[in-house]
């Protein structure tokens, strides 16, 4: 199973937009794929205990992340970084069977002109650190308003076609540990 992040907790993200229609091209692709949304964390875990005691409603969130066959992460750019809430996931997820050698790869979404070029070079240094197998081959997605509709599908058909190489090439990637 692939499961995709959807890297924001922002209400009515773009993030979460792009997410979907990133399961829709798996799914085409004979796929199985889930989305992980970071919207849909527990409140519980912003705490100072969630440290030391991770709750019970933050479990699915964690499975979901070590049961993954690779995982595609959504990020989006916020202050020429990702969300925090983003590396607040990564340090409550446990270590290190969560990355160590899973296949991951990205996809920056941005209102501006670098489709979070950035937020994903940084986010690569936190996943080589936790030695996750990382797909070199992201996808920058600038401008985003001007690439959805109001109902939230991609209607730049250039940003649709490098999606679906990047899923084409990933599904590939991904078999390649499944088969070892
Ligand atoms: C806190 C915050 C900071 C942001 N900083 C940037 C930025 O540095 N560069 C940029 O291009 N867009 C920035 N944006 C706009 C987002 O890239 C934009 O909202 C885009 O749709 C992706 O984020 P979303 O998934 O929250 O919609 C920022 C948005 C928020 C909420």
């Amino acid at each position: 199973m692939i499961r995709i992040i959807s890297g924001t907790n922002r209400d009515q993200s773009n993030t979460r937009k792009i997410s979907n229609e990133i399961q829709n091209i798996y799914l085409q692709l004979n796929t199985p794929c889930e989305i992980v949304d970071l919207k849909e964390l527990p409140g519980e875990i912003f705490t100072p205990l969630a440290y030391s005691e991770k709750p019970k409603s933050f479990e699915k969130f964690s499975t979901a992340i070590k049961t993954a066959d690779g995982l595609v992460i959504v990020i989006p750019e916020y202050n020429g970084s990702f969300p925090g809430v983003f590396k607040y996931f990564i340090d409550m997820l446990d270590f290190p069977e969560s990355l160590q050698e899973r296949p991951c790869c990205f996809v920056g979404v941005a209102a501006g002109m670098w489709g979070a070029l950035r937020s994903i070079e940084q986010l690569m240094d936190i996943f080589v650190y936790r030695n996750a197998f990382i797909f070199s081959k992201s996808v920058f997605i600038n401008n985003v308003n001007s690439v959805l509709d109001s109902s939230g599908h991609i209607i730049n058909n250039e940003v649709l076609e490098r999606l679906k190489n990047q899923a084409t090439d990933f599904i590939d990637f991904v078999n390649r540990f499944r088969k070892k």
